[in-house]
């Protein structure tokens, strides 16, 4: 049975003249962690920016190739990209959440679909910041403004807030690079409990996270996929003398 979610196909992505990625062939497998990995500027969260359609509202940004996500091309012309991101959520680097309460945070996407009713959005904000494992930090604090928080508990709030439309599939784009070790370790636990449930791609700069966390690496070099592999293959023996440098840290 193939278990691959995503599926990704010679994907091209132009910044006008400019070529950034060139022909990524990359599968997600569902309900594992993915992490990508590679130097700045290498294309990381362009690629990321392919699976939810936000280069859509980058003007000089064109993509070719094609990208099925559960068997259906998510840039086929009928695709509703309101649609496509409740199935595919993003968390990104700063932790962004909207100035009014961890409540109102959490409930935000659930009011946009409809749910008005306080006693329908309360179970799901709660199991929401459950699940993202930030509910005992802040239960008592709910109508607090969320900025009111240190920069991992926002994270995790933005992580509720994720969790709270229910995507199949979570992209984050370095979500711990602003965080302490302490709250980043927090935020890996929280990816860890909850990827029996979701199919996770993670972009980070830090290789110990990446080892830890992930399932499959993908190591990207100059908008090319250069090794993909089981992580743990991948850390003991790369293939490539290219991946074998970069995770020596011989280049950064
Ligand atoms: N909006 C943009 N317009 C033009 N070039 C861009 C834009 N965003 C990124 N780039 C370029 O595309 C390449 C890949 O960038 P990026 O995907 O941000 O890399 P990474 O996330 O791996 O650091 C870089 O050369 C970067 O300068
Ligand atoms: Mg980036």
């Amino acid at each position: 049975m193939n278990q691959d979610i995503i599926i990704s196909k010679n994907v091209r992505l132009y910044y006008g003249q400019k070529e950034a990625l060139h022909g990524i062939n990359l599968n997600f497998i569902k309900n594992k962690i993915t992490a990508l990995i590679g130097p700045s500027g290498c294309g990381k969260s362009t690629y990321l920016r392919c699976l939810d359609r936000m280069n859509d509202l980058i003007p000089e940004a064109k993509m070719t190739g094609t990208i099925k996500i559960n068997n259906h091309d998510i840039y086929a012309p009928r695709v509703n990209v309101a649609d496509l991101r409740r199935e595919v959520g993003m968390v990104s680097q700063q932790p962004n959440p909207f100035p009014f309460s961890v409540f109102d945070n959490v409930a935000y996407g659930l009011r946009l679909e409809g749910i008005k009713n306080k006693k329908k959005l309360a179970p799901i904000v709660e199991s929401s910041l459950k699940q993202a494992a930030i509910w005992d930090e802040v239960k008592d604090h709910l109508n607090d403004n969320a900025l009111s928080f240190s920069g991992g508990q926002q994270q995790r709030i933005c992580i509720a807030r994720t969790l709270a439309i229910k995507p199949k599939i979570i992209l984050l784009d370095e979500p711990t690079s602003a965080l302490d070790p302490i709250s980043s370790f927090q935020v890996e636990n929280t990816l860890l409990s909850i990827k029996k449930d979701y199919t996770i791609i993670i972009v980070t700069h830090n290789m110990q996270q990446a080892s830890r966390i992930s399932d499959r690496t993908a190591f990207f070099l100059n908008g090319k996929l250069i090794e993909f592999d089981d992580t743990k293959r991948m850390f003991l023996n790369p293939k490539n003398e290219k991946t074998n440098d970069y995770l020596n840290g011989k280049f950064g």
